[in-house]
């Protein structure tokens, strides 16, 4: 059934081009599984778990009834001076599925405020401890760590930063990108293995022109998402994660993508075998039903932290930070419930299974394709990679995703890139129809 009433002309809509979307809009208007209902009454297979969010697919009802069950007990309750039931049981549940120590949680609502609230704690951290020198940041070329002005200066998509150049953080630095389009174009759920060591430019040219001395901590995604789908090579995570040890800095992993399960464990740290120091997370932690996102620090962060406080009164803040929704029962009530639902249906275990589904309806569709000039699967997701229409960067995944969407399936187009990262629910079937739609499609706007 049609639904059409609705009025364009007041939203200014996020990472979109809104004058071409005015002429062609995309509307959505109900959600049940792996599939959208659009204003034009049309199913389309979301085969991007809403922007990596929805891996236990559409509209599940243990979160929904866990939400309405909140809402009539504890609507909301400030953050500051107290706390709720729900936020404590929901952090209780995330220290317990982080690994090592990673066991304090500090709320917040979104991948971006994750990021800033990550960078904040690592400052308080080495100025607890007399290292208020520690003040550079070092980020990655490509990376996404959202849009706020910590974040998008540790970050590294161009286009995100170009605009706002004259307002990044100073004393960010970033590491070289993870790709190799000559050996490693291809990649089919291994860990490509490199010839040559990326973490030598840390070594050798960030770390003495910074001083090591002076960095307070290294952000990266485990895999980078937004860019892409980009897998580091073997062995980096934890090269990176011994270079740090060896100079005082703190890791942080952005698992804002490949936390709860995208990697079929339930942080990619797990996945890697790699314990940061801090973990950022959002999206699937509500299974995408309600904005809520999250630091896990090591115990030993909060401990420095408290312990430069200990000469301080009792009634004496130790970290002035926090946002008026950190923990908001209802979000931390559909959060408990989706760690449940996760644990119930095995979903995480059930990524792992179809991955390799994924990975090979890809690698057997689109190599050959016209224009492609790379491929990517890993764990429950893929990006294949086009060359660009000459002059017109983009265009040409943008193209295909619309192809795509008319053709019933949503897909992400990322740069050159067109990703697909389905609900951990999704049936080979509907991975056979992703895959089938996204070749027809390339080879239509070819
Ligand atoms: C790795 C990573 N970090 C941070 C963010 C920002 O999250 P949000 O859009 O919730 O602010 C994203 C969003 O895609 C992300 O992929």
């Amino acid at each position: 059934m049609a639904t059409t009433a609705f009025n364009l002309q007041h939203q200014w809509l996020p990472f979109t081009p809104n004058r071409g979307f005015a002429l062609d809009p995309r509307v959505l208007v109900a959600a049940e599984g792996l599939h959208f209902t659009t204003h034009d009454g049309r199913q389309v297979l979301d085969a991007i778990s809403s922007l990596w969010c929805v891996g236990a697919g559409h509209n599940r009802r243990p979160i929904s009834e866990a939400i309405k069950t909140q809402l009539d007990t504890l609507d909301y309750a400030t953050a500051f001076q107290v706390s709720n039931d729900q936020a404590c049981r929901a952090a209780e549940r995330i220290a317990a599925l982080a690994p090592g120590d990673l066991n304090k949680v500090l709320f917040c609502n979104s991948g971006s405020e994750a990021a800033d609230t990550s960078l904040k704690v690592a400052l308080a951290y080495h100025r607890a401890r007399g290292e208020g020198h520690r003040t550079v940041f070092i980020g990655r070329e490509r990376a996404y760590h959202g849009v706020g002005f910590g974040g998008m200066s540790v970050g590294g998509i161009p286009a995100n930063r170009k605009a706002f150049g004259a307002c990044l953080l100073p004393r960010v630095d970033h590491l070289r990108f993870i790709h190799d389009p000559v050996h490693h174009a291809f990649v089919r759920n291994q860990d490509p293995v490199w010839a040559d060591d990326p973490l030598l430019e840390l070594e050798q040219r960030l770390l003495p022109l910074h001083d090591p001395s002076n960095v307070a901590a290294v952000i990266v995604e485990p895999v980078a998402g937004s860019a892409g789908w980009y897998v580091p090579p073997k062995g980096y995570l934890q090269r990176l994660r011994q270079i740090c040890d060896r100079h005082g800095i703190l890791l942080i992993f952005d698992e804002v993508i490949t936390g709860f399960g995208r990697l079929g464990t339930p942080f990619a740290a797990d996945h890697f075998g790699v314990v940061p120091d801090m973990l950022n997370f959002a999206k699937g932690v509500t299974n995408g039903v309600i904005p809520l996102g999250g630091v896990v620090c090591r115990d030993g962060l909060y401990d420095a932290v408290m312990a430069a406080h200990r000469d301080a009164p009792e009634h004496a803040v130790e970290f002035f930070h926090g946002y008026t929704y950190s923990g908001h029962p209802v979000a931390c009530a559909a959060a408990i419930a989706t760690l449940d639902l996760y644990a119930d249906e095995g979903l995480f275990a059930r990524a792992a299974q179809m991955a390799p589904v994924l990975g090979d309806a890809m690698h057997a569709a689109l190599p050959h394709l016209p224009h492609v000039v790379g491929l990517r699967t890993y764990g429950l997701a893929g990006a294949v990679e086009l060359s660009p229409v000459p002059g017109l960067p983009g265009k040409r995944a943008f193209d295909v995703f619309m192809d795509c969407y008319r053709h019933g399936v949503l897909v992400r187009p990322a740069g050159e890139n067109v990703v697909v990262c389905p609900a951990f629910t999704a049936t080979p079937a509907q991975i056979d129809q992703i895959v089938a739609v996204l070749a027809a499609a390339i080879r239509r706007q070819a």
